[in-house]
């Protein structure tokens, strides 16, 4: 018999900064999952990396003083540092400025281009650049992001978008297929209204910055961002690859992307719309955990207020930072319990 197969992922972090204790906290999930997997048999892969391309790391290569090229080569060797340091087991670190990534996130956007899903228009609104989100609003001064409360730019820019509006009723019936589909299920909510009130279309391209996927169809555009972010789940494993089609089949559907609370609606709601639109299978669970704070504000690379996890390991060990952050720090307690054996090894240390 052949083993069962397992595919557990954690958020490419963006390549602005070393890693801090939340991306350890993130990357420590996927890793107990994936050695728990692995214990009871299964053949199991684990995928981590950075996100390398877009507005964001432009303007914080150019305060350094260095290409975005360079700037991002810089933080590598400290995000392996402290994956070893803390005995994370990955299969595999994708960096989206890989040829392998770039092929395949141009072979998707190809693909939903012959669907008839992606249409060129303008856009005009607001940019969140530490989020890279567009920010809806009826007001006509800049709102605040959405997502993290920071002030947006006022972006106005010819665009290819996604049609994400004909995908709603298609992403209701799935959520309401998969109760489970999202860890905890309380956070379901929020994505149930967000989608109830009305999908608009994405805006999935960007003519005013460079540091991007060329969009092949035009060479003044580069995709945005997220696209190119999400799609690492399936180019790392071989999409667009003819040679790896069978290590594609292998892999996906993923069973488990692990992320934080403010990326629940890239993966709850694009990703999924993404996936459907290019007639591929959808990941079968996100586990979405809360924030590390200081002094009530979320520890962030942005903002400044990180833990170093080097520093901490020197103090402690890595095995006792290890256990403390999956013993003592719950993802969230589920009266319910869990749904999905295959994570009650997270569950034990909530
Ligand atoms: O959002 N507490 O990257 P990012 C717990 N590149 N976890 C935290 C945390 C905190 N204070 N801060 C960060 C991006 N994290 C995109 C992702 S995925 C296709 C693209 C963890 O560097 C948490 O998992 O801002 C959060 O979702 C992620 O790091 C965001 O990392
Ligand atoms: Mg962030």
């Amino acid at each position: 018999m052949s083993k069962q197969t397992f595919y557990v992922t954690t958020p490419i972090y963006y390549g602005t900064a070393r890693p801090h204790l939340g991306s350890l906290y993130s990357t420590l999930l996927a890793d107990v999952v994936n050695r728990w997997q692995k214990l009871q048999g299964s053949d199991s892969y684990f995928l981590t990396g950075t996100d390398e391309h877009g507005q964001k790391i432009m303007q914080a290569a150019k305060e350094a003083g260095k290409t975005p090229q360079e700037f991002v080569d810089s933080f590598i060797a400290a995000y392996k540092e402290v994956w070893n340091l803390y005995h994370i087991d990955y299969s595999q670190f994708i960096r989206t400025t890989d040829p392998y990534h770039i092929k395949g996130v141009q072979e998707l956007i190809a693909k939903l281009m012959e669907r008839g899903d992606i249409y060129k228009a303008s856009y005009e609104g607001w940019y969140c650049t530490p989020c890279e989100t567009y920010v809806t609003t009826q007001d006509k001064k800049a709102p605040p992001c959405s997502s993290c409360g920071r002030g947006t730019v006022a972006i106005s820019e010819e665009s290819y978008f996604f049609r994400l509006s004909a995908y709603a009723d298609k992403l209701l019936a799935f959520y309401k297929e998969n109760a489970d589909f999202i860890l905890p299920s309380e956070r379901m909510n929020e994505v149930l209204s967000f989608v109830e009130s009305g999908l608009k279309d994405l805006s999935i391209s960007r003519t005013t910055i460079s540091w991007g996927v060329p969009f092949s169809a035009d060479s003044k555009h580069v995709v945005y961002v997220w696209v190119d972010a999400l799609c690492n789940y399936i180019t790392a494993i071989g999409y667009g690859d003819s040679d790896k089609k069978e290590m594609f089949e292998k892999w996906w559907p993923a069973q488990l992307h692990v992320l934080g609370k403010d990326i629940v609606r890239f993966h709850a709601v694009y990703w999924p719309a993404l996936l459907m639109a290019a007639d591929l299978a959808l990941p079968k669970q996100l586990l979405v955990h809360g924030w590390i704070q200081v002094d009530k504000q979320k520890m962030s690379k942005s903002r400044g207020n990180v833990v170093d996890p080097i520093e901490l390991a020197k103090l402690y060990e890595p095995e006792p930072v290890r256990y403390y952050l999956v013993r003592k720090m719950p993802v969230k307690w589920c009266p319910g319990g869990l749904t999905n054996p295959m994570l009650r090894c997270i569950m034990v240390s909530w």
